[in-house]
């Protein structure tokens, strides 16, 4: 049967027709909101590529997540910058160090808020790469005891999912293992599974001044070509204990977030990164896009592929948003 019997336009009629049948219904339930913590206290500078986001002392990010937290954002995820910068990324692993220090802060708050943290050493190598390197070549094994020893810290500090996004082969074993020895059994791991080697991270590498400082992270991160590889990497990690995993970038993406959806029962994440939020930031202070039409757009689309979790530096925006909805 086709027109005039079928009209699809009769359910588009009215708000009231359309919320009824609407098939995603985005939620801030879903959203992660992402935080810089620095050395030092009372800092707060705006990254210049970033509008609106921070690097940010222990004591500005405790009160940057009461804010957060009192607008339905479930849970925030912490990345940080070192105080001094050296070959094997020390400060990563160490008690005392800004993500730490934020992760000890922030249960002592007892905000209602899960405490995720970036598993990485490129923010704190003085060469700027995600691993160990040896004669211009990053090293696989020898970084897994290091991003270990990392992600045992941020448990000891208190992190409630610790999240590796280095893309260094058998890290979420290695980290599995690590967190398990020393009773952290509970400590849940979200992979970066698909990480792919995106330009759409320019404006972060300002943010966490990661930039490599020779070559780049095409021996490590995935190629934007391929798809069926995404799959195995899920997989791997999976098989190595991951319980989330992610696919990020989102948007150049989402055919990958669809096909992890559709292939693995797990929770999916996806992260819309610090490239898609500045492209938007900037379109939309020309007047050239409708900045809230714009994210909630983008953020349904990604939870329309099969992510339920969103990593985006637009949630306090969007979390507004949808409660004025
Ligand atoms: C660290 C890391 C990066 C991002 C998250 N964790 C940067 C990179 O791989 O260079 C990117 C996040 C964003 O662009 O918003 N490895």
């Amino acid at each position: 049967m086709t027109f005039p019997t079928q009209r699809p336009r009769r359910l588009r009629r009215t708000e009231a027709l359309r919320g009824f049948v609407r098939e995603t219904k985005l939620s801030t339930s879903g959203l992660v909101y992402p935080l810089f913590a620095c050395p030092g206290t009372n800092v707060r500078l705006e990254v210049g590529s970033m509008p609106g986001i921070y690097q940010q002392s222990v004591d500005n990010i405790v009160e940057e997540c009461r804010e957060v937290a009192g607008l339905g954002i479930p849970a925030v995820i912490l990345f940080g910058l070192p105080d001094k910068k050296d070959e094997i990324g020390s400060e990563a692993s160490a008690s005392d160090a800004a993500v730490q220090r934020a992760i000890e802060a922030l249960r002592k708050a007892k905000l209602d808020l899960l405490i995720l943290t970036d598993v990485c050493l490129c923010e704190y190598t003085s060469h700027g790469h995600c691993g160990i390197v040896k004669d211009g070549e990053v090293l696989n094994d020898p970084t897994l005891e290091r991003l270990a020893d990392s992600a045992l810290s941020h448990a000891r500090a208190g992190a409630d999912i610790v999240a590796p996004s280095d893309m260094m082969d058998g890290r979420v074993g290695a980290i599995r293992k690590k967190l398990d020895t020393h009773g952290f059994e509970n400590v849940a791991i979200l992979s970066y599974a698909a990480k792919y080697c995106s330009a759409f991270y320019g404006p972060f590498r300002e943010a966490a001044q990661s930039t490599p400082q020779f070559g780049d992270r095409r021996s490590y991160q995935m190629d934007p070509a391929n798809a069926r590889e995404a799959l195995r990497e899920v997989a791997l990690d999976l098989e190595e204990g991951a319980d989330i995993i992610m696919v990020k970038p989102a948007l150049p993406y989402l055919d990958i977030i669809q096909r992890v959806r559709e292939r693995f029962d797990v929770p999916v994440a996806a992260y819309n990164v610090s490239g898609e939020f500045a492209m938007v930031k900037a379109a939309a202070r020309n007047g050239w896009v409708d900045e809230k039409r714009v994210v909630l757009e983008i953020l349904t689309g990604i939870q329309r592929a099969g992510a339920q979790i969103i990593l985006t530096y637009h949630a306090k925006d969007a979390a507004r948003w949808l409660k004025a909805c």
